[in-house]
């Protein structure tokens, strides 16, 4: 039988799985491979060595999991806590709560501080919080670095300064799953312990690996943590990684296309990646404006550069502008999770895209709006983020030279 032809691609303005670049898919076209073979190393331990500088750490050791991002905020705590250790956290959207909600079903004694959602990390609570711990019972602190459900990026350095401020020891942990690959991201230099990205986003590939890096002073935590772990055991990882090999199956043709991703990442150069993200962002935060609507996230420095969650006028339902663009126009938006489901559609703009793409996505949610009563202006989005690509785009190293 033949499938009825939809003309066009579809529109995937969703924050992950995001757009794949054609370098990555044909890496990925290989025939599939032994994983055991004696060549195979040559291959697993370059990646795994450069994968590193995707989270800028010269020390500690990437792990590359068969999973997605939610396995590897498990491989975090499982491998560096042990039963009832107190955990400090935030929860201001979907994501910050699902990793306290797996935290407190591996039996850890979280401190989960809610927020409204469309606020960040508070640096200050955090502050206190740790400062009060005079006996150093908080074993570790969760920062969700990029809250896709809401738009809002934490300053994962601010944490790290309350922590010395108060001169704690606790790891400091780090979902970077919408982050990392996309916006600047200094595990290093943040002193972070756990980073947790998917493949999913940044580095633009299908779903399927998580890429978790570790400190050494995270590895060193596995000597006294008590949490059951298997799957994500990073001892077994560390000891077949080291000869290049891995404890189970590897997905090996995700690694391939992890090969292919990092290359990517780095020969348009990390600043680069970080500088197209951020113009990128501001021209749909431009489009948001001109449409008189507002922005999930409650003040510009939360605004994320990969994911704005759009608020639709009170008394509608943002589910029926998904809908229509979806049904319509074959643009898929992020819907609303939880709390704010049905008040917020998501447009993502990360990974593999450029302003055409974004103008793109910017014309579909407009089209959808206006079929759904929303009173905004045709074209007034999208003029105002061509007004801001054209005022930008000189500055803007070209990728190809003229
Ligand atoms: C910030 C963040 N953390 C964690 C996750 C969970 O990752 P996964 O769906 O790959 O398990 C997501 C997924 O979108 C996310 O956006």
């Amino acid at each position: 039988m033949v499938s009825k032809m939809i003309p066009g691609f579809n529109g995937l303005a969703v924050p992950g799985p995001t757009n794949m670049p054609f370098a990555i898919r044909q890496a990925m076209e290989v025939a599939l491979e032994d994983h055991r073979a004696p060549d195979f190393p040559e291959f697993t331990l370059p990646l795994l060595a450069d994968v590193k500088r995707i989270f800028r750490i010269t020390t500690g050791q990437v792990f590359v999991f068969p999973a997605s991002g939610t396995g590897g905020w498990e491989s975090a705590v499982a491998n560096t806590l042990s039963p009832g250790d107190q955990v400090l956290a935030a929860v201001f959207g979907q994501f910050s709560h699902l990793w306290v909600d797996l935290c407190r079903r591996f039996g850890l004694d979280v401190d989960a501080i809610e927020l409204p959602w469309g606020e960040g990390t508070p640096l200050e609570l955090y502050e206190q919080r740790l400062r009060a711990d005079k006996t150093h019972q908080i074993k570790a602190v969760l920062v969700c670095h990029n809250e896709t459900a809401t738009g809002v990026t934490s300053e994962v350095g601010g944490v790290r300064k309350a922590l010395d401020a108060a001169g704690h020891p606790a790891l400091l942990m780090v979902d970077g799953v919408s982050s990392i690959g996309c916006i600047e991201f200094n595990m290093e230099a943040w002193g972070v312990d756990v980073a947790v990205c998917g493949s999913q986003k940044g580095f633009m590939m299908p779903t399927g690996l998580a890429i978790v890096a570790v400190s050494q002073k995270a590895l060193q935590a596995r000597a006294t943590a008590r949490l059951p772990r298997c799957f994500f055991d990073f001892n077994d990882m560390i000891l077949a990684n080291k000869d290049g090999y891995f404890p189970y199956t590897p997905a090996t043709t995700l690694l391939r296309g992890l090969r292919a991703s990092v290359d990517l990442l780095e020969s348009e150069g990390l600043e680069q990646v970080f500088a197209r993200h951020h113009r990128l962002a501001t021209g749909v935060r431009h489009a948001v404006e001109a449409w008189g609507l507002r922005l999930c996230a409650k003040h510009p420095k939360w605004h994320s550069d990969t994911v704005s969650a759009v608020l639709v006028p009170d008394g509608l339902n943002a589910n029926e502008v998904i809908k229509t663009a979806y049904h319509r126009y074959n643009l898929s938006l992020g819907s609303g999770l939880s709390k704010v489901a049905g008040k917020v559609f998501r447009i993502g703009h990360l990974g593999y895209l450029n302003e055409l793409m974004v103008l793109a996505s910017l014309g579909g949610a407009e089209m959808a709006m206006i079929d759904c009563g929303i009173p905004i202006e045709a074209g007034s989005g999208v003029g105002a983020a061509v007004k801001h690509f054209s005022r930008t785009a000189k500055q803007f190293a070209p990728v190809k030279a003229a």
